[in-house]
């Protein structure tokens, strides 16, 4: 959902179940009774509860089994654990080759980010995890295996951090000593690292967190195969919305629909929460809507 950590004066349970742009959601991928459509984020189905009650049919996909573990039945509703980059697939075990509608609103929930045993969060002690799928290389492994350069890069790349060489000193440094096992021992190496200290709202461990987060999950490159899969899958007329959360998200999908003479957009600019909902939900403050509508075969 979001690279945000919650803030100290935000009330994460309060936020959990809130779908972000859930209306302007709906107005992009205008569900009608019957047709069927892809939630390739199902979370906590917020925004899958709405197009239920349109009377679409959805298939929900996560790849995070706890996040599963948490729904019960909801009528119209399939729900496919795996990763959404793999939706024809997931969605072919089904008899599911053309669908109406497909949306994305990546990243990670309030759910995962307030589980503190998840390691998502800098803020509470945890064991350095971060993966949704729970399979795979952790943030444990990347920390304390990575070389120098590598950590560096990685931080520089998705968490735009200027003092990454820094931060990735710092870290193999502190490895050197003791493997770094917690999300508060790295945040404090960090934050002992950062040149300036603690700017007012800002933690310095908020960024290198952010690109641990999206290393281990490959959530760059789950989202761009994500989008094929998604363009392939949608029927001629169909609809695709896209929620991102940080620049580096919403350059592939902007990119990507510019890309495509098959799509025309729905949204010349991406669209973003009202200063209500902003108010309401600090989590959709850096909310990015896109949508777009894949061509009739004749206009294509
Ligand atoms: C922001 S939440 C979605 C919230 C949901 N729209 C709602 O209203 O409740 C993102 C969810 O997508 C899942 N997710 C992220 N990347 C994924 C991927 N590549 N494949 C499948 N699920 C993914 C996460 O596990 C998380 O549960």
């Amino acid at each position: 959902m979001t690279d945000d950590q919650p803030t100290d004066e935000q009330s994460p349970s309060a936020l959990s179940h809130l779908p972000v742009l859930a209306a302007e959601v709906l107005e992009a991928l205008d569900p009608q009774p019957g047709d069927v459509v892809v939630d390739g984020t199902l979370g906590g189905a917020g925004h899958t509860r709405l197009l239920l009650k349109a009377g679409a049919r959805v298939y929900g996909i996560d790849q995070d089994p706890y996040a599963l573990s948490r729904l019960g039945e909801l009528e119209g509703l399939t729900i496919v654990q795996g990763n959404y980059r793999d939706m024809q697939a997931l969605l072919a075990a089904y008899g599911i080759q053309q669908v109406d509608g497909v949306l994305l609103d990546i990243g990670v929930s309030s759910f995962q980010l307030d589980d503190a045993q998840r390691g998502f969060s800098y803020h509470t002690e945890a064991p350095l995890d971060m993966r949704m799928s729970q399979a795979g290389e952790s943030a444990y492994d990347v920390v304390n295996d990575l070389p120098t350069e590598e950590l560096a890069a990685l931080i520089f790349e998705y968490g735009e951090e200027r003092h990454s060489r820094r931060i990735a000193r710092a870290i193999v440094a502190a490895r050197e000593h003791e493997p770094i096992a917690t999300t508060t021992q790295l945040a404090e190496i960090i934050k002992r690292a950062y040149p300036g200290g603690f700017a007012r709202g800002i933690h310095p461990a908020r960024r290198t967190f952010q690109a641990l987060r999206i290393h281990v999950n490959d959530e760059l490159g789950a989202l761009r195969s994500g989008l094929d899969a998604a363009a392939t899958l949608l029927r001629p007329g169909g609809r695709l919305a896209v929620i991102s959360f940080h620049s580096l998200e919403d350059r592939i999908v902007k990119r990507f629909l510019k890309s495509r003479g098959d799509f025309e957009a729905l949204t010349k600019r991406p669209v973003e929460a009202s200063d209500e909902e902003q108010q309401r939900n600090p989590r959709a403050r850096s909310a990015k809507l896109r949508a777009a509508r894949k061509l009739p075969e004749a206009s294509q």
